[in-house]
Formats: structure tokens, C-alpha cells, sequence
């Protein structure tokens, strides 16, 4: 009986703690971006579809992917390709229908892994029915839903504000006879967030979201939820940005303190169903303001980016060593979210590369970002290798910032091609004649097919990361530590939870460096290393090839 009991309470604690870690799922998780347009296409349109993406499910938790973000499937005119969303409640056509999407859930739930939606707060499609209503009149019920103003002197815009997207960020309304602001392109009118049905009515498209079974929602723009009230002009610097522009402070248009408010009121929302989470888009000037998206009581996104990191044009090993230290140590013990590529930067294959060791970088930036402790996002084909694919002539170019000063500036398709699945014409991607943009030369040996079948692909090395992670205590749960901390060619850190040590040693140079360390221990075991299984380890002289990269157990 007393056996029994002692079984039924330790049967109970391990529900408790099975429960605990549902609710954490997100820590040191792997989420994998999906481009749902360049993923894969199963009506032969050319264009990805939500089907495509369940169709390559099994894919996805070969490589160990615990949740999926998906980019925004939701109906638009595709101005932006999706972040011009005409209903926040409803699935394009061109990527399926709500069956679906709950076919996708379901399935993916089978195989453990989570869905993550975008969600467009800042603005709407000029086609919304929101702003088709308050664009009619001065006074309608959703008059005051966007930012809307009266102009200048002489049909002059309210203030100086640029868009991000390059040139004026008012646009003059000939039925209201008014200005509307939009950060983005201009058929991106923003939401008037000090409006609280405005509030209230994105805070309902989130629960709506969470009933069909998303995990979360990566918060699109969400820096850019306020404007200044007064309309003060920005500052202009000197010089002049690629696209012609004047070069342009963003102090009353970015990042206003207001924009904490909506954050937790968004977390209040999320926390009403268990095991939710926000992922923020949140490019930021510095660590400070960046643990300041956690909440000051940890009320607000869980995981904002750290696009510092890695998106910046600082790699060296000093710059490498300090940032990693600011999100391990400054973040008040909250997670970090590494992330390197996304579907608005250059590829990190083009970024990073050197041109001559671009596969050594790859494994290397797999292994920077896998190692430490943090969750990590990846973008589809990062996982392969693949390049940025960018357009030569005007006249193919999709996207329309890259229309506008072609060729100084090329647009965002060179990141966004089809995923490579094989090495046929069309890389497995579409059965149709064209696909919508065109798939890159280097799918024919970066794709999955290929790489699957080669132990040393860079594929294969990176499922081999994700599953050290998962299942060594160390990488799983210890704290991180630098070492020979004055180095200034290899970055290295110990990794350590218990008896567990994991040495991780990178080499940032294009010459071979031998790093000696004095830990104090009989025996480093190699767990992963990107120049092969033959690495030879020393506890005190490791030898790293040029961009080389070691995980090993300290024994
Ligand atoms: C975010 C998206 C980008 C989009 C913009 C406007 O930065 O990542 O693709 O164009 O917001 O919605
Ligand atoms: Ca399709």
C-alpha cells in the first residue's frame, strides 16, 4: 500500500514536471522559418503551398526542428508578398485552404513539432476591409483606426517621416482627402495602436489562432508600433542611403516606449492558453534594449531576436566573443534567439562567406550558433548551404524595393528562391513550367536529396548539432564560459551542467591555429568537429584547420 502510494506521488511529480517542460518547450529549441511561397509546391502553380510544407514534414523532424514559423499564408494582394495581409483570419487560396492548415497542425503535431504564425500588427493591406472603411470618411466607425493626417502648405506631407521601404512615408488619400502614414510600402497603411478596438481586434485574431492550434506568433515590425504624437521632424544626417534617400534618424517612429505597453497586454492574451509564446522581429540598437522586450517581470515577448548577433557586418572574434557574452550574461537569464538568415537579409552562405571556404563557414556558423546556450531559428536551406540567388535583370526582379534602384539595391527574391529538394530542374520544388522565382544554380549539390545521402554534408552536420543539443547535459543545460578569452583568432567557451563539460573551440581565421588550454582534464572526446571524425584532441593543444570548428567532452 505504502509502495503504492510512493508510486502514485513520484507517477504525479513526473506529470508536474512533464507539464513544466510543455510549458517550456521553447528553451533551447531549434525553430525552422519557412517561406511558405519558396517552400514547396504541390499544385504546380509555382508557388509553395501550405500542403507542401506537410508533404515535407518527416524532413523537417529528420533534421529535429521542434517548431515551425510560418510567414504570413493569409490573403493578400502579395504587394509584400504576404506582410499585406487583406484578412487576418482566413488562408490565401494560392497556398490552400483552412482544412489545410488544420491538416498541417494536426500532422505536424503528430511528429512533435510546432506551428508558429506571423502575425502583421504594425499595418494592413490598403485592401483590408479596415482601412477600406476608414478611408471612406472623417467619420466612420474605424475613422480613427490608422494614422491618418491633415497635410502641409501647398498639398505638402504632414512631416519629413521616410519609409523604411525607401522615400515618403505619407500617402495622400483623394476620398478622405487626407495623409495615412505607412512605415512600409504604401499599400501598408499602419494601424493607429492608441486606438484599443484596434487592440482589441488583433488581440482577437490571436485567439483565433491559438484555438486552431498555433504554438505562437513571431511578432512582424513590432518596433514600429507608434509614432510620435507631435509629428516631430527626424533628424537627417549627411550623406545619402543606397536608394537616393537622405540618411535619417528613426527616434520618433521606432521603437517608442508605448510599444512595451501592447507587449504585455499581447503576452496577457498568449498566457490565456497554455504554452504559447511570442517571438518578437526586434531590431535593436544595443543588449539593454533588447532585454527590455523580455518585460521588466519577464511580461512581455519570451523570445525576441537577437539580430545583433550575427546580422551585423562586425565578425570579428572580439565583436563574436562580447555579443555572445552580452546575450548570456545581460538578458536578466532569459534565453537568447540566435538567428542568422531570415527572408530579408542577404544569405549568410554570401554574407559570411569569404568566397573560398564558404563550406567551412557554413559548418562553423552552424556550430556558433547551435552550441551556446539559447534557442536558435534557422531559414529554410540554411540547413543545405544554400546561396542567395539574386536577380541580374531589372525586369525579373519581384520585389519592389528592389525595383526601385536596381541595381544599387536588388530586392529581397535573392534570399526567397525555392527550397532545392533534388537536383532536377526545378530542385523537386514545382512540377510546373515556371516557378516563381527562379531556383539557383547551386541546387544542383546543395539540395536535400544530395546531402541526405552524404555523411559529411553540411546537413547531416547539422543534424548532428541539433541532436548533441538535445541530448548531451551540457549543451542542453549548462551555463557557458569563455576561455583563452584574449584570443584573437579562435572563440572558445566551455559549456557545463553537473559532472557534463563540452569544450566548443572556433576557429574565425582562414589559417590553421593551435589554442592551448590549461582545464585540467585528462581527456577531450570529440562529439562534433567540422573537418571529420579524425580530429585530434588534446586537452591541452587542439589544432583547428582554417574556419575549423570543435565540440568535444572535457573528461
Ligand atoms: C518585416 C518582414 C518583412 C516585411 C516587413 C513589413 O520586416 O520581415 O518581410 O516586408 O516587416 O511587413
Ligand atoms: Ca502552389
Amino acid at each position: 500500500m505504502r509502495a503504492f502510494r510512493y508510486l502514485a506521488v513520484a507517477v504525479l511529480a513526473l506529470a508536474a514536471a512533464a507539464k513544466a517542460d510543455e510549458a517550456g518547450w521553447w528553451k533551447n529549441a531549434v525553430i525552422y522559418e519557412i517561406y511558405p511561397r519558396s517552400f514547396a509546391d504541390t499544385n504546380g502553380d509555382g508557388m509553395g503551398d501550405l500542403n507542401g510544407i506537410t508533404a515535407h514534414l518527416d524532413y523537417l523532424r529528420g533534421l529535429g526542428v521542434d517548431a515551425i514559423w510560418i510567414a504570413p499564408f493569409f490573403p493578400s494582394p502579395q504587394v509584400d508578398f504576404g506582410y499585406d495581409v487583406s484578412d487576418y483570419v482566413a488562408v490565401d487560396p494560392q497556398y490552400g485552404t483552412m482544412a489545410d492548415f488544420d491538416r498541417l497542425v494536426a500532422e505536424a503535431g503528430k511528429r512533435h513539432i510546432r506551428v508558429i504564425s506571423d502575425l502583421v500588427v504594425n499595418h494592413t493591406s490598403d485592401r483590408h476591409q479596415w482601412f477600406l472603411e476608414s478611408r471612406a470618411s472623417r467619420k466612420n466607425p474605424k475613422a480613427d483606426w490608422y494614422v491618418w493626417r491633415d497635410g502641409g502648405w501647398f498639398g505638402r506631407p504632414p512631416n519629413n517621416w521616410l519609409s523604411i521601404f525607401g522615400h515618403g512615408a505619407w500617402q495622400y488619400d483623394g476620398v478622405r482627402r487626407q495623409f495615412y502614414y505607412h512605415a512600409f510600402y504604401k499599400q501598408q497603411p499602419d494601424l493607429n495602436w492608441r486606438n484599443p478596438e484596434v487592440r482589441k481586434a488583433m488581440y482577437d485574431v490571436m485567439r483565433f489562432w491559438m484555438k486552431r492550434g498555433v504554438a505562437g506568433f513571431r511578432l512582424d515590425a513590432v518596433t514600429s508600433l507608434f509614432e510620435d504624437p507631435k509629428l516631430r521632424d527626424e533628424a537627417v544626417g549627411w550623406g545619402r542611403a543606397p536608394n537616393g534617400d537622405p540618411i535619417f534618424s528613426r527616434q520618433y517612429t521606432d521603437n517608442l516606449p508605448e510599444v512595451h505597453d501592447v507587449l504585455r497586454e499581447m503576452r496577457k492574451v498568449t498566457d490565456e492558453f497554455p504554452g504559447r509564446i511570442l517571438i518578437g522581429e526586434t531590431y535593436l540598437p544595443n543588449i539593454e534594449e533588447l532585454a527590455r522586450m523580455y518585460g521588466r517581470a519577464n511580461d512581455e515577448t519570451q523570445l525576441p531576436m537577437d539580430l545583433q548577433f550575427l546580422m551585423t557586418a562586425d565578425v570579428s572574434v572580439a565583436g563574436l566573443r562580447r555579443r555572445l557574452g552580452e546575450a548570456e550574461t545581460r538578458l536578466n537569464g532569459n534565453m537568447p534567439l540566435l538567428v542568422s538568415d531570415n527572408h530579408d537579409n542577404q544569405r549568410s552562405w554570401d554574407r559570411l562567406g569569404d568566397g573560398k571556404h564558404n563550406e567551412e563557414i557554413a559548418r562553423l556558423l552552424a556550430t556558433l550558433l547551435l552550441t551556446p546556450r539559447a534557442t536558435v531559428l534557422l531559414y529554410y536551406g540554411q540547413e543545405l548551404g544554400m546561396a542567395n540567388n539574386d536577380p541580374t535583370r531589372v525586369e525579373d526582379v519581384r520585389d519592389p524595393i528592389g525595383r526601385m534602384a536596381f541595381p544599387a539595391v536588388k530586392g529581397r527574391d535573392g534570399e526567397r528562391t525555392p527550397m532545392p529538394w533534388d537536383g532536377t530542374p526545378n530542385a523537386g520544388f514545382s512540377t510546373g513550367a515556371k516557378t516563381w522565382l527562379p531556383v539557383g544554380p547551386d541546387h544542383a549539390w546543395h539540395n536535400v536529396a544530395a546531402e541526405s545521402r552524404d555523411p559529411k554534408s553540411l546537413l547531416n552536420y547539422y543534424k548532428t548539432l541539433i541532436r548533441l543539443r538535445r541530448e548531451n547535459p551540457a549543451l542542453r543545460d549548462g551555463g557557458l564560459k569563455f576561455v583563452d578569452e584574449t584570443n584573437p583568432t579562435v572563440l572558445s567557451f566551455l559549456r557545463q551542467s553537473g559532472a557534463a563539460t563540452v569544450l566548443v573551440a572556433l576557429n574565425l581565421s582562414g589559417q590553421p591555429q593551435t589554442v592551448r588550454y590549461d582545464l585540467g582534464a585528462a581527456k577531450l572526446q570529440t562529439l562534433a568537429s567540422t573537418y571529420g571524425a579524425a580530429a585530434v584532441a588534446s586537452p591541452t593543444a587542439l589544432a583547428l584547420p582554417a574556419f575549423g570548428a570543435y565540440v568535444g567532452a572535457v573528461r
